[in-house]
């Protein structure tokens, strides 16, 4: 692979290459960063999974997986005839003892061949049960040794709860330094995600307005259209706690919420956000049920298809109780939020594919207009589109036009693609660089993974304990189940619609 960039030398192995995240993320990923010449000059790939393959088998397996998966698809036959050759595959058993030692020749030939000791990156795409014995044969083969220059990947899931995840810190933590593990949210490598620093922080507008003093409550919702697919068995153990809310809600609920950092350091960002995980207030026992909603999709219409119920789905218990739908109201102890809640759900077979934050203000502490004037008030708010159409609108109110004082709603709005002609990167492709960079603010240092843990653990606990109680089905294709609306009718609040165009 032939590139202008200045960075290092760089080898990235892939273990657990085999599966689905290699081809359908990671290389589009990287092959889109290879035809944007942005990936080192010196760039090899190589595959490790057990079932043996030859090199060209998996390339051509990566291949496909481009043409399907890529916003560019292969774009350029001689390009991609370029890439491929940086890419190797390995088949190794890491759960053996002799693994690894053909890895540990290959990085060598590799390095011999360029007449440098190349940064090497090491990403963990493997099921959790096997997390621990890859990092160890990585670790046992010393391949990843040098802090300065290896680096480790590890992908999510990160533990199943807060003990798991601590083990699973613990265990990394012996065998490589904090700087070296990159732990992947890949929400935070969206461009909207990171757009929500430079919208409360670059803008002197709307700091002084980002409290409880302004601002009456906050929506995030990550609503999904796709039921499970074929990743049944992971998700049936996991649900949608687990799946999106421990990691992606809260990520974007700290980057809401969080104070303002002191510089662009990758510590001093992530210190804030931990800052805003301590503060959520600790869901009691008892209470759950008041502020935690859970509800599993029956059997519907999503645009306008018949889809199955989640328990008729493949690899999927047909008893199962494992949600996947969560609602939740979190408070933010702190001076900024008192007072103000914050509502987070998501859902699978919800009506639309849509992630956005709304942001509704208080009304105005006197209205002095004429009654019939401010019928259809409506209080401001600021809508922050994450997918699709990102971008961010403003509710305003204003005059109608006409003889008469008549109050009307207006949106002031901004888009990524009409404002900015170029297309954005994918989150993989903003990941991948920044880890070949050594850039660690995109991702999960280990007590941030801790607090957020921390904070969703007890409601796993309470929700575990009692199954099927409280538990409501909804019918695929709706905006989840009726408890979740009564949570936030409880403060006179009800759920923000999002707007969406057709998929
Ligand atoms: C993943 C979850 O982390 O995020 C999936 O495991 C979910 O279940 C996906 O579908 C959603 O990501 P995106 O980028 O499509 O919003």
């Amino acid at each position: 692979m032939a590139h202008t960039a200045s960075l290092p030398p760089t080898i990235l192995v892939i273990v657990g290459a085999a599966g689905d995240l290699t081809r359908r993320k990671l290389i589009p990923a990287l092959y889109n960063l290879h035809l944007d010449r942005q990936l080192p000059d010196r760039f090899a790939i190589i595959g490790v999974a057990r079932r043996p393959l030859e090199d060209d088998a998996f390339r051509q397996s990566l291949r496909e997986g481009v043409a399907s998966f890529s916003r560019r698809g292969i774009a350029d036959e001689a390009v991609w005839r370029t890439f491929a050759e940086g890419v190797s595959y390995l088949s190794e058993d890491v759960l053996s003892p002799a693994s690894g030692l053909a890895l540990s020749s290959r990085l060598a030939a590799i390095e011999k061949d360029w007449g440098v000791r190349a940064n090497r990156i090491h990403y963990l795409a493997v099921p959790p049960q096997m997390m621990e014995p890859s990092a160890a044969m990585l670790q046992r083969l010393g391949v990843c040794r040098d802090c300065a220059h290896d680096r480790l990947v590890v992908e999510k899931p990160f533990g199943r709860d807060l003990e798991s995840a601590r083990a699973l810190n613990r265990f990394l933590g012996e065998l490589f330094v904090e700087s070296q593990i990159y732990r992947i949210d890949h929400y935070l490598g969206k461009e909207t995600v990171q757009n929500i620093l430079a919208f409360r922080f670059a803008n002197s507008l709307f700091e002084p307005i980002w409290n409880r003093r302004y601002i009456d409550q906050v929506q995030i919702t990550v609503a999904e259209t796709v039921g499970v697919e074929e990743r049944g068995d992971y998700y049936d153990r996991a649900g949608a706690l687990r799946d999106m809310v421990q990691n992606h809600l809260l990520q974007l609920l700290c980057l809401v919420a969080m104070e303002p950092p002191i510089s662009f350091d990758a510590d001093d960002i992530r210190n804030k956000k931990v800052d805003v995980l301590r503060a959520i207030r600790p869901f009691h026992p008892d209470a759950i049920h008041r502020v935690a909603v859970r509800g599993q999709y029956r059997r519907g219409t999503v645009l306008g298809r018949d889809v199955r119920g989640y328990r008729e789905e493949a690899k999927v218990a047909p008893d199962s109780t494992t949600e996947t739908f969560a609602a939740f109201t979190f408070h933010i102890d702190n001076w900024r939020w008192q007072g103000v809640p914050f509502y987070l759900r998501t859902g699978k077979r919800l009506p639309a594919k849509v992630s956005e934050i709304n942001v509704l203000f208080h009304e105005p502490p006197h209205q002095f207009f004429p009654s019939a004037a401010v019928e259809s008030w409506q209080p401001n708010r600021i809508v922050i589109r994450i997918q699709p159409e990102e971008g961010i609108g403003t509710r305003i109110q204003v005059k109608q036009p006409g003889t008469r004082m008549l109050l009307g709603t207006a949106e002031m709005r901004f888009r990524y693609h009409e404002a900015f002609r170029t297309p954005a990167p994918e989150a993989y492709e903003t990941l991948l660089l920044d880890v070949i960079r050594g850039d660690a603010t995109l991702f999960m240092r280990s007590d941030q993974i801790e607090c957020a843990w921390q904070v969703v653990t007890p409601i796993l606990e309470a929700w575990d304990s009692v199954p099927a109680a409280g538990f409501s089905e909804y019918a695929a294709g709706t905006w989840g189940p009726e408890s979740a609306d009564l949570m936030v009718a409880r403060q006179r609040h009800s759920w923000l619609q999002p707007s969406v165009a057709p998929e």
